[in-house]
């Protein structure tokens, strides 16, 4: 498939890892300048894998002090999680260097090209996402941005064909990918640095939020105490976060992102599990989670809800 540069498959390999040019230049920059401090928080994740409500739920428990989740001038109800955390390969160095501490940053780096000082001071939260609805998730969303450059920038992107996609997916050719390499980096870093690296799940998040709120806090050093629990702080951080809170707020449902000049709704689709069975045929799921088992075999990691 050939694809016009400004389409969002359009990547380039590095160092075993398909990434987008203008990631790749911001990575370079931040490996040259960026200090990390011992505070720093890092949301790590694979496009389409719930980086976006990681942002939100992280945002609003480590600045609850501040911004009370049940305050009507929360940030989260008149911003976009992207605009309240952003992510360390698209801002300038010196914007990310300049926030105070504890600094918030995101990232869709894979382990092995973040600079190496920052899994050495700072702390990372990474999210995964089963491959085939995060696949599904990614080819939805490109459809979208593909019609804002045209609309805006007047910029052909066509796409592949769910069926181009696919294939481009399963040969690990996605942003960032391949998908459950990336996983399996943080993964393992997770296993050797237990205590800088929080390793989530999507699924699981959904399946449990509250205790993974719980879990987030305490990893961020931040725990809730049990006067919080009683008055219900970390049920209310969910709510603000929650899918349906933040897809139908105003600024979500008519804003536009500062981050891609996007509309803030491209974020917001179905949120759900397993959406993936209304695009693929049972043959194309099947070849897909052998060539993910393949790669995972012996390292402990699996996909969805850990049993
Ligand atoms: P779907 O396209 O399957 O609906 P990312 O934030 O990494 O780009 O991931 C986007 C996916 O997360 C989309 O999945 C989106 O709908 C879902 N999502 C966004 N906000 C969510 C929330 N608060 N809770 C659950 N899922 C959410």
């Amino acid at each position: 498939v050939s694809l016009p540069r400004c389409s969002v498959y359009f990547t380039r390999q590095y160092r075993g890892f398909w990434i987008r040019e203008f990631v790749l230049e911001g990575m370079a920059a931040a490996q040259a300048s960026f200090e990390p401090r011992p505070t720093d928080v890092f949301l790590a994740s694979c496009p389409k894998s719930g980086t976006t409500w990681l942002k939100a739920l992280a945002f609003a428990t480590l600045n609850r002090a501040t911004h009370s989740p049940s305050d009507s001038d929360h940030p989260l109800r008149h911003h976009n999680p992207h605009d309240c955390v952003r992510f360390l390969e698209t801002r300038p160095v010196p914007e990310t260097m300049a926030l105070p501490s504890p600094r918030l940053l995101a990232t869709h780096l894979p382990c092995s090209l973040l600079p190496s000082r920052i899994t050495e001071c700072g702390r990372v939260v990474y999210v995964c996402r089963e491959p085939k609805d995060a696949m599904v998730s990614f080819w939805i969303y490109s459809n979208k941005i593909a019609a804002v450059l045209r609309r805006q920038l007047g910029l052909e992107a066509p796409l592949p064909t769910f069926g181009e996609a696919f294939e481009l997916f399963c040969k690990g050719q996605s942003s960032s990918g391949p998908n459950w390499c990336h996983a399996l980096e943080y993964w393992e870093e997770s296993r050797r640095r237990p205590g800088k690296v929080l390793f989530l799940k999507y699924e699981e998040m959904l399946q449990d939020p509250i205790g993974n709120v719980k879990n987030l806090a305490a990893f961020m050093g931040c725990p809730f105490s049990c006067a919080e629990e009683e008055a219900g702080v970390v049920r209310e951080i969910v709510q603000l976060c929650s899918f349906e809170k933040l897809k139908n707020s105003e600024v979500n449902k008519n804003g536009n992102s500062a981050m891609m000049g996007v509309k803030n709704d491209v974020y917001f689709r179905k949120g759900a599990v397993g959406d993936w069975k209304n695009y693929m045929t049972p043959e194309m799921a099947a070849r897909l989670d052998k060539i993910v088992e393949e790669a995972l075999q012996g390292s402990g990691l699996t996909f969805g809800i850990s049993i």
